[in-house]
């Protein structure tokens, strides 16, 4: 229980890499990760792009402005895996969304996503989620179906440098017993 909370408090967004290749055994710790992340209903609405293509990587770096302070790591890292996620899925029953919150898939891979930045992070490896892109030009350059979605990509790799904890807020400021 100690190590998980060493795991979240440690892990940090890394944007610059070595050039060593990702072990495949550390790749399928992190996928199992996505594999046993909760999901709506057990919905499970990921799908998960392995990038290790350079040329392929230039593409998708060319959707992220040039001012994405992670643009660098998308080149860089020897793997970026791309989230993706299918809609109408998680919160839908029988097609029908179940809440006023719609289509819980941008809740569910974002808990995928952190799974894949903690099991990096314990195999040593780092990672930076990427949310700041053209989504529309990534769908186009990976081959998505109708129905599905790029949501994030997560270069991962060997950090080459630390970064700094940002400041977090105090646990006194965001928590409200009983009532906001
Ligand atoms: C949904 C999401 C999208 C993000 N998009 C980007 C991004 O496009 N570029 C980038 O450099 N960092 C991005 N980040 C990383 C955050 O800037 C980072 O997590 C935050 O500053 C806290 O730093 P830490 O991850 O080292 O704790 C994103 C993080 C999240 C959760």
């Amino acid at each position: 229980m100690g190590e998980l909370m060493e795991v979240i408090r440690g892990r940090r967004s890394i944007r610059r890499f070595e050039q060593e290749e990702v072990p495949q055994q550390a790749l399928d710790a992190i996928l199992e990760a996505v594999q046993w992340a909760p999901s709506w209903a057990n919905t499970q609405c990921w799908e998960i792009i392995v990038v290790r293509d350079q040329a392929a990587k230039e593409k998708l770096q060319a959707t992220l402005p040039k001012t994405n302070p992670a643009s660098k790591a998308i080149v860089q890292a020897p793997i970026v895996l791309v989230v993706c996620g299918k809609l109408k899925s998680s919160g839908y029953y029988k097609g029908q969304v179940t809440t006023k919150h719609g289509d819980w898939f941008m809740f569910d891979l974002g808990i995928a996503t952190q799974n894949i930045c903690l099991a990096a992070y314990d195999q040593g490896l780092g990672t930076v989620i990427v949310g700041l892109f053209d989504h529309d030009k990534a769908k186009e350059i990976l081959g998505l179906p109708d129905g599905y979605e790029v949501v994030a990509m997560v270069p991962v790799g060997y950090p080459a440098k630390d970064s700094p904890a940002p400041r977090r807020r105090e646990i006194s400021e965001f928590v409200h017993y009983e009532e906001f």
